[in-house]
């Protein structure tokens, strides 16, 4: 999978992903991840990105032209049809099912904005999907896209290990995970739930499952109606 970032602080996206599991899997070939500097697409002398916006009101307007030639550029060389995805608050919100689809993609592109926005119409050329990683406004949209590629990346086969993907996880099965323990068995005067230490698979189990639905439905209440629960467990603890 390879993943092409359209912005104007390459080396923030590029130190952001090429650490820990997504610089293993980079290193391995798995995934490649290539920012492109949208101020290298320029055709202004100055080397301008921005502009005042039509209309008036504050602050600058990341104009079209650099992006489109950016983008054309990336384009090119994606040997499939690749979704362009632009990082924006004002969009549906990211969760771990969009994480799981888009990581079927053998190419992806992700777009940046900064200033108070993009040329609106440089977005309708090119943009297939607009994504938000929650209510709140940052500064840019390269911590968004890092976000992004984060949760695709460890959706693709390979990226991590078998040890590291358990597939009873927060939000399989929308439900949060259940609490962990590891030594020692007394901490802070607090002990681990006898009976993780009993060896009962099944017990274990059935004890963790209870524990999922019992969080989410002390933290995330709103998941609760989308979970895949049976009758039983919904009457007792949802
Ligand atoms: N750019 C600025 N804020 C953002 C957000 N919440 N999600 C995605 N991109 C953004």
């Amino acid at each position: 999978m390879k993943f092409y970032i359209l912005t104007l602080f390459p080396e923030m996206v590029e130190q952001g992903l090429t650490t820990s599991i997504i610089g293993r899997a980079v290193a391995n070939g798995l995934l490649s991840v290539e920012a492109v500097n949208i101020r290298d697409y320029t055709t202004d002398r100055h080397k301008k990105v921005d502009d005042y916006p039509y209309g008036g009101g504050a602050g600058m307007v990341m104009q079209a032209q650099p992006i489109y030639d950016a983008w054309c550029a990336v384009k090119k060389k994606c040997n499939s049809p690749a979704r362009t995805i632009y990082l924006t608050p004002q969009a549906p919100v990211f969760h771990q099912a969009m994480a799981k689809e888009l990581a079927e993609e053998e190419n992806l592109i992700l777009l940046c904005g900064h200033y108070e926005g993009v040329d609106e119409r440089v977005l309708e050329e090119i943009v297939t999907d607009y994504v938000s990683i929650g209510d709140y406004v940052l500064t840019g949209g390269e911590l968004a896209a890092m976000v992004v590629c984060d949760a695709i990346s460890r959706m693709v086969p390979g990226v991590l290990t078998n040890e590291e993907s358990g597939t009873t996880e927060s939000l399989e099965g929308g439900l949060l995970e259940y609490p962990q323990y590891s030594r020692p068995e007394e901490w802070n005067g607090k002990k681990v739930p006898e009976i993780l230490l009993s060896g009962d698979h099944a017990k274990v189990d059935a004890w963790r499952r209870k524990q999922s639905i019992l969080r989410t439905a002390e933290r995330r209440p709103d998941l609760l109606d989308q979970a895949v629960l049976t009758e039983e467990e919904r009457k007792e603890w949802a």
